[in-house]
């Protein structure tokens, strides 16, 4: 499969706090990638870096074959790479349906956005039905969709994920992760960060354990699933896993 996102020997920090030490990954095209770590690993950092939201102090980032044009998420976004940031940041006073087409930014997803919205719709029937509610209101689950479709009306090859799961009762975690599976079978590639371990390993194809902004292990989702020092770290008692 071609590659779609190289990310080589990325260092990057905030101010005098350097967080990541020589990160290697990669996407390939098709590919659901989870990246996984404790708290403060330095993934959402990672992801900022690969979305244009900070500047990399050395490193190299490819998306497509091209170097990432750092500091320019919208070029980034028009390119194809689109980050659903931690926290979902949505703007309360929009309703769902005006969130979801102010996701359509680029030329080229503003051309197709009432194809798009169809298709979040069928995607999410719930919001179909809440279309017209404001955002403030709805759930936590609802604002993860609309959060993710959001994401989606930028028409990406490339979708970052930052804790989708976050906050949300297992069931709903659940369904987010079948939805998250159903994007890719739409041809979107997919880079997800979670802390629940076991059940992102089961929807990814290729997983990065980060520690203390390192990669420590990576490998096929299956073969780490199965991995003693995943299973202590992650799917014990006492650790992060709550599904
Ligand atoms: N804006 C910032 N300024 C200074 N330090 C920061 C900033 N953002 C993050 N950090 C620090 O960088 C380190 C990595 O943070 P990061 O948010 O990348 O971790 P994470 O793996 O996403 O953690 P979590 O699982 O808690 O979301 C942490 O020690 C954090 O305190
Ligand atoms: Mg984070």
């Amino acid at each position: 499969m071609p590659r779609l996102l190289d990310v080589v020997k990325l260092r990057a920090g905030y101010g005098m706090f350097a967080v990541l030490h020589d990160i290697s990954l990669h996407v390939d095209e098709g590919e659901i990638v989870a990246l996984v770590g404790s708290n403060g690993a330095g993934k959402t950092t990672c992801l900022r870096c690969v979305s244009g939201l900070l500047e990399p102090r050395s490193g190299d980032i490819v998306f497509e074959g091209r170097p990432s044009p750092g500091g320019k998420p919208h070029e980034l976004v028009a390119a194809g790479l689109v980050c659903v940031p931690e926290g979902r940041e949505l703007f309360p006073g929009l309703s769902v349906r005006d969130t979801l087409l102010v996701g359509a930014a680029t030329p080229r997803a503003r051309a197709a956005r009432a194809q798009n919205l169809e298709r979040m719709f069928e995607l999410f029937p719930k919001l179909r039905e809440r279309q017209a509610q404001l955002c403030s209101t709805l759930s936590g689950g609802e604002q993860q969709m609309v959060a993710i479709g959001r994401g989606l009306m930028a028409m990406p090859k490339l979708l970052l994920l930052d804790e989708p799961s976050l906050g949300l009762a297992p069931t709903i975690v659940k369904q987010l992760f079948h939805t998250i599976s159903a994007v890719r079978e739409q041809g979107v590639s997919i880079l997800l960060v979670e802390q629940n371990v076991r059940t992102v390993l089961k929807i990814a194809d290729r997983a990065y354990v980060m520690e203390n902004g390192r990669v420590e292990l990576e490998g096929r989702a299956s073969d780490l699933s199965n991995d003693p020092r995943v299973i202590d770290a992650y799917f014990g008692v006492g650790s992060k896993e709550h599904v």
